[in-house]
């Protein structure tokens, strides 16, 4: 290649090995989820928006759960055999890095709210200043286990453990993230890492002091805050993380042009989107890869899951809505369900303690109390009463109720599928409707009424005679 500064080669590995015995779980620490998603897979997809040549997960031996969690990645996996520490799993890298010459940004699994941005940064630090390796340092505030930066004047020293620090050193307010650059020449001082004989482990933090004594040009800069390298070792700091991330999150979506009525109280997954002038009451849940247009209300308590919402459309308390679509103005709840596959028209209605599943409802149809409508394709501004069911289950497989266009179906009916309800029939309120229904026909199955007159009084003239009310005496 002529002219030009020459491309820096950058590979990354991430260190996902430890037990996360802190945790006290039975999952790996790093697949533990920040709003669904796994810790690690945050830092995976941070380092790759950087496009590394390669990016290395070291994993433990038990090491399937995030091997497959990472699958779809290009990513691929080193494994330390044993959990001795971070600077014998960077170890456990080498060989996937054999004949690498430039520069590896080392990170830990569970470092989650990273940013690439800051990475970047850091990066070029390392570059500008020539060094041989690099750390991000951050002032760590109340009560930590971070390591701690040791400088003698400015310059870059050491870092000391937490649980070697004496009562000076835990004095010192700047801490070690965890993130590294390291020039690849330099992996060989990983060998020079003396096991720590109170834990039993080989530090990756002691490679500084080595890399110092001899010669070689280190540094730590003081980049990002403490809430982005929140290294996540217990729940109380992976509470902390999801709180600061839902704070970050909602605060994205207000200078986008959401109201939030409390944003302390709603989720909203980092994948989800919501449009200008919608507003978002308190305590709802957002998940999943959900879509909300403009202009919406989503009232208190939902939960909405991988769902897309068009433009104005009102969600109403206490509903939960799941892998389904509403086009815009329908309304939706209280205390509704829409299940899997639903399909809500333009318009339409679906209201209290209705739940639909796997049907698609027109566009303004009104199903406004009380129903079940499940595995049925329902035409436009079709009327279902109250309290009507699809008997979609015969016990053994599921039914289609098909219901066309203008139809009115009276309160208290039973579909029992399959059938169909030709458009503009109506149906009879209180009727059980086993077979189809043509065109503009009424079907009614119910029996008459029948009226019998003066039954009461002369019910009442029995009772005096000889009757209950007699016997008592
Ligand atoms: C580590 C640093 C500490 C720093 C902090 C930042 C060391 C010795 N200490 O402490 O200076 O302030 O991170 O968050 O490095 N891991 C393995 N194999 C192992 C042990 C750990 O892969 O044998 C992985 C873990 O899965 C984890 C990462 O390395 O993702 C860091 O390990 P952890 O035990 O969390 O280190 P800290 O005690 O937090
Ligand atoms: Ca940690």
């Amino acid at each position: 290649m002529q002219g030009g500064p020459a491309k820096v080669k950058l590979a990354s590995v991430v260190l996902a090995a430890g037990q996360g015995t802190r945790m006290k779980s039975t999952l790996p620490k790093v697949l533990h989820p920040l709003f669904a998603k796994p810790m690690v897979q945050y830092v995976v997809e941070t380092l790759l928006a950087l496009k590394p040549e390669k990016t290395i997960i070291v994993t433990g031996v038990n090491g399937e759960m995030i091997r497959d969690t990472l699958r779809n990645f290009p990513v691929s996996f080193a494994v330390q055999k044993e959990p001795k520490g971070t600077g014998d799993a960077l170890k456990s890298a080498i060989q996937k890095l054999r004949g690498f010459t430039g520069t590896l940004l080392v990170v830990s699994g569970d470092t989650p709210l990273i940013k690439a941005a800051t990475l970047q940064a850091f990066l070029k630090l390392h570059r500008k200043n020539r060094n041989d390796l690099s750390l991000i340092s951050f002032i760590a505030g109340g009560a930590h286990s971070y390591g701690r930066i040791v400088r003698e004047g400015n310059k870059l020293n050491a870092i000391v453990e937490d649980k070697d620090a004496d009562e000076e050193q835990k004095k010192i307010p700047e801490v070690n993230s965890g993130i590294y650059a390291i020039e690849a020449p330099l992996l060989k001082l990983l060998n020079k890492i003396s096991i720590n004989r109170a834990k039993g482990e080989y530090y990756l933090t002691d490679i500084v002091g080595i890399a110092v004594g001899t010669g070689c040009r280190a540094g730590a800069f003081l980049l990002g805050n403490e809430n982005e390298l929140t290294g996540i070792n217990t729940r109380r700091d992976l509470y902390r993380a999801v709180h600061y991330l839902r704070d970050e999150i909602a605060s994205g979506f207000m200078d986008n042009g959401v109201t939030f009525i409390d944003k302390t109280s709603v989720f909203v997954h980092p994948e989800s989107l919501i449009g200008t002038e919608t507003i978002i009451y308190p305590n709802v849940h957002i998940e999943g890869r959900t879509f909300i247009g403009s202009g919406c209300i989503v009232y208190p308590n939902s939960r909405i899951i991988d769902s897309t919402i068009g433009n104005n459309v009102i969600i109403k308390d206490s509903t939960v809505i799941e892998s389904s679509v509403i086009n815009e103005g329908a309304s939706i709840g209280p205390f509704a369900h829409l299940r899997p596959g639903s399909v809500i028209g333009k318009q339409a209605k679906i209201g209290n303690f209705v739940e639909v599943k796997k049907s698609v409802i027109g566009n303004g149809t009104k199903a406004s109390h009380l129903s079940y409508l499940g595995d049925a394709e329902i035409g436009e501004q079709v009327n279902i009463g109250a309290g009507t069911i699809t008997c979609n289950y015969d016990g053994k497989i599921k039914h289609k109720t098909l219901i066309e266009d203008n139809v009115f179906i009276g309160s208290d009916t039973q579909l029992v599928a399959p059938v169909r309800i030709g458009k503009g029939a109506y149906v009879g309120a209180g009727s059980t409707i086993t077979k189809d229904v043509p065109p503009f026909d009424l079907a009614i199955s119910r029996t008459a009424q029948k009226n019998i007159e003066k039954w009461a009084l002369k019910r009442q003239s029995k009772l005096g005679k000889g009757g209950r009310a007699d016997r008592k005496k």
